[in-house]
């Protein structure tokens, strides 16, 4: 069962010391959602609350998340949300190379076990290391690619709309994209 493989991944991950995250955290973010689910979302790294809690956008940035997914009649039944990190760097500053490749290793697991049909990046930061590494997520939001099974997209990271909320209608309108797209793919 899905559960149990992800479950088991999730235990060594909170005995994971391969980076020096592992020194300030107080609990490891691995994801949350429907292990089953057809959409992953990959943020960036878990930021206070995230650390506190144990679990992946929980914050300011987690309830603006909710809407976009209410909007669209989306929940955690059916989506799998989970960060490229699963430390809290510092003062949330971005993730430095060598975190990034100590930890990436936990996502390859997770997009193995969870096999979605579509990966929606939150932010620049998961498109440039999941998508392409020139990713402008200005220009590039919202358009898809296909790499080996899946097809991917990312959107604006919701604490850049929380910073400037003319991007709120780009960001509904990716939404209703995404929804779209997981009707055609389930048709
Ligand atoms: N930002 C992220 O990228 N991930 C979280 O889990 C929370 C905020």
């Amino acid at each position: 069962m899905k559960e149990t493989e992800l479950n088991k991944i999730y235990e060594e991950c909170k005995n994971c010391t391969a980076c020096p995250l592992h020194q300030s955290r107080t609990n490891v973010v691995f994801g949350k959602g429907n292990p089953d689910a057809k959409i992953l979302f990959i943020g960036e790294a878990p930021g206070q609350h995230e650390d506190e809690m144990g679990l992946p956008f929980v914050g300011a940035s987690g309830k603006l998340l909710d809407k976009y997914l209410d909007a669209v009649d989306l929940s955690l039944d059916d989506v799998y949300i989970a960060n490229i990190l699963k430390c809290r760097p510092p003062n949330n500053r971005d993730p430095k190379e060598d975190e990034e490749q100590a930890c990436i290793g936990f996502l390859r697991q997770q997009l193995e076990i969870i096999r979605p049909k579509i990966i929606v990046c939150l932010g620049r930061i998961a498109a440039y290391k999941i998508i392409k590494p020139d990713f402008k997520i200005t220009q590039d939001h919202g358009k898809w690619f296909k790499k080996s099974d899946y097809l991917m997209t990312a959107v604006y990271h919701p604490s850049a709309l929380l910073r400037d909320p003319r991007k709120r209608d780009d960001m509904m309108a990716d939404f209703i994209a995404i929804k779209d797209k997981l009707a055609e793919l389930l048709k």
